[in-house]
């Protein structure tokens, strides 16, 4: 089972209904179980008919963090060590997903803040020493993943120090339609996709757009 952290918000939801499509049990995590059960119910709705059946749930955090085999941390950054330690006893030996961005808006600009760590997947890794973590999927735009068919036409870059844990979320950033998933090396560099995160948002405010990106001459 893939489960999410956060899962209410608009990327877990995203990205849970993209594995919902591939046929992948979801579980969507929250700190209010019924919100969580509502966010299954809405990505639940978002599936298209013509896809099998599957099973999308949802509850508590904590639950979450129990029953996923691969769990997805999709909260704010402010929140990440606060959560963290509360579920680390639930998370140990399993692949930990971090989407997390760390950014804050300064006069309506997007800025990447400094983390003591290096990036969020790293503080996740200090925070969570008995579980694989692996840093992807910060630079898909959540609007688009919530449109259920669209092809995203991007590289999503995977960052970790565990070669199965990252060749599994490799695996599954493919499964995305349109997206390819490029070898990001080990989990310090997953500071610089986190720091990209920022641009785009910028980006997206200039052009009214959805960016993402392509890494090429691979
Ligand atoms: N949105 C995007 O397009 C996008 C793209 C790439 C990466 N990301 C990253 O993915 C993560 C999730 O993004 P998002 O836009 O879905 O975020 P979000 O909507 O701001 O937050 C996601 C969920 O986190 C939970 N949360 C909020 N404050 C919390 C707190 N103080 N303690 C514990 N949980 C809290 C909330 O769930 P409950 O209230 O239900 O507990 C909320 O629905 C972020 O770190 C972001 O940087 C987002």
């Amino acid at each position: 089972m893939i489960s999410f952290i956060g899962g209410t918000g608009p990327e877990g939801r995203g990205l849970a209904l993209r594995f919902a499509i591939i046929g992948e049990q979801i579980f969507l995590g929250s700190r209010d179980p019924q919100r969580g059960v509502d966010s299954a119910s809405d990505v639940r709705a978002l599936l298209p008919k013509n896809y099998p059946d599957t099973s999308v749930m949802g509850g508590s955090n904590e639950d979450a963090a129990k029953m996923g085999d691969i769990v997805f941390i999709a909260v704010p950054y402010f929140a990440q060590e606060q959560t963290l330690n509360q579920l680390e006893p639930h998370l140990r030996g399993k692949v930990i997903v971090n989407v997390v961005a760390p950014l804050a808006f300064v006069k309506g600009s997007a800025q990447a803040l400094p983390v003591a760590a290096g990036s969020a997947a790293e503080e996740a890794r200090d925070l969570l020493p008995e579980s694989h973590v692996v840093g992807a999927f910060h630079n898909l735009s959540a609007i688009d993943l919530l449109i259920p068919l669209r092809g995203l036409d991007c590289d999503v870059v995977v960052c970790g120090d565990d070669p199965d844990a990252k060749a599994k979320v490799m695996q599954l950033a493919e499964s995305i339609k349109g997206v390819r998933a490029v070898n990001g090396g080990a989990l310090v560099n997953s500071r610089y996709v986190e720091h990209l995160t920022s641009l785009l948002i910028n980006i997206n405010r200039i052009y009214k757009a959805h960016s993402s990106i392509r890494i090429t001459g691979i």
